[in-house]
């Protein structure tokens, strides 16, 4: 299908590198006809790479830490000014834990590092759609989506104080979705990623046994970074204006499973 997004204008938040969720979604939305500008933690933006994809997809690129009012402020206007008229659709791309960055224990963690972890995953979420609801920055019908994880569900190890960001951040998308809503008919959903390789997933301890065993578990295998853009331009598009609220499960059907037959041959090898 081809330009499923044309006309529409965006904001893409978290494209680091090519590895990225957010970058594959922005040469998606890009190749679907959407407009929209690009963002990150002015930190991030100093590797220089996403300089790259701006040129790519034509657009710039706004600096700006999601944890900052101010900053989210400036980059809706600027969005905004930049793109011609309201926004349409968002992507909320980012994650980040000091205590999994820096080796912290789930039994043995930094509050203060905690707090950043929330600030950075979860409650960011929260703040960038109250800066799009006061500033009536959305329109009608536009579509909100951040990325998730499924131990938000579930138990795992190593996973630590993101589990905890993941769940505050998927109970933001169902209160935020019921005012926004009501109010502008605007949609807020998560989608939940299989273990897929990019810089933040590599940052868990233990990734590569994460990444085999939802592989072995999933009927389907691990979707791809390629695929979850895929699946996040439908839910930009007008084919699912009604879905709102939701945590969708973008994982090859990992979340509804008990045991793989291979888990099973391997354990009933080893008795
Ligand atoms: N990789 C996985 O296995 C996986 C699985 C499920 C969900 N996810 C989620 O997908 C999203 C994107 O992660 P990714 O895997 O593409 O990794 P990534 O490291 O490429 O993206 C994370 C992004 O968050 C940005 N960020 C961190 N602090 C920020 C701040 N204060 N302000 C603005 N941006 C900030 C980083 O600069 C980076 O671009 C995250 O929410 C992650 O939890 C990842």
């Amino acid at each position: 299908m081809n330009n499923l997004l044309a006309g529409k204008r965006g904001i893409i938040f978290g494209a680091l590198d090519e590895k990225s969720i957010a970058w594959q979604v922005a040469l998606k939305a890009h190749e679907q006809g959407a407009i929209f500008t690009l963002t990150n933690a002015p930190v991030a933006l100093r590797m220089g790479e996403i300089n790259k994809l701006a040129e790519q997809c034509n657009t710039i690129v706004i600096p700006a830490d999601a944890t900052l009012i101010e900053d989210l402020e400036k980059l809706v206007d600027q969005s905004v000014s930049h793109l011609g008229g309201k926004i349409d659709f968002i992507l909320h791309s980012i994650g980040m834990s000091p205590n999994v960055r820096k080796g912290k224990t789930y039994t043995d963690l930094n509050y203060d590092w905690l707090m950043k972890t929330l600030d950075i995953s979860a409650i960011s979420f929260h703040k960038l759609l109250q800066t799009l609801h006061k500033k009536d920055a959305i329109n009608e019908w536009g579509s909100i989506l951040a990325l998730t994880y499924i131990a938000a569900q579930r138990a795992f190890p190593g996973y630590g104080d993101m589990a905890d960001a993941k769940a505050t951040l998927e109970s933001i998308v169902r209160s935020f979705g019921l005012y926004y809503g009501n109010a502008k008919k605007v949609r807020v959903n998560s989608v939940s990623q299989s273990p897929t390789v990019t810089t933040a997933g590599a940052g868990i301890k233990g990734f590569d046994a994460f990444l085999g065993f939802a592989e072995k578990m999933s009927p389907l295998g691990n979707a791809p970074s390629e695929a979850c853009a895929n699946y996040c331009i439908t839910l930009f598009s007008d084919l699912t204006k009604y879905v709102t609220m939701q945590n969708l499960y973008h994982d090859g059907g990992f979340s509804n499973m008990g045991v793989s037959e291979y888990v099973m041959e391997k354990f009933g090898a080893e008795q």
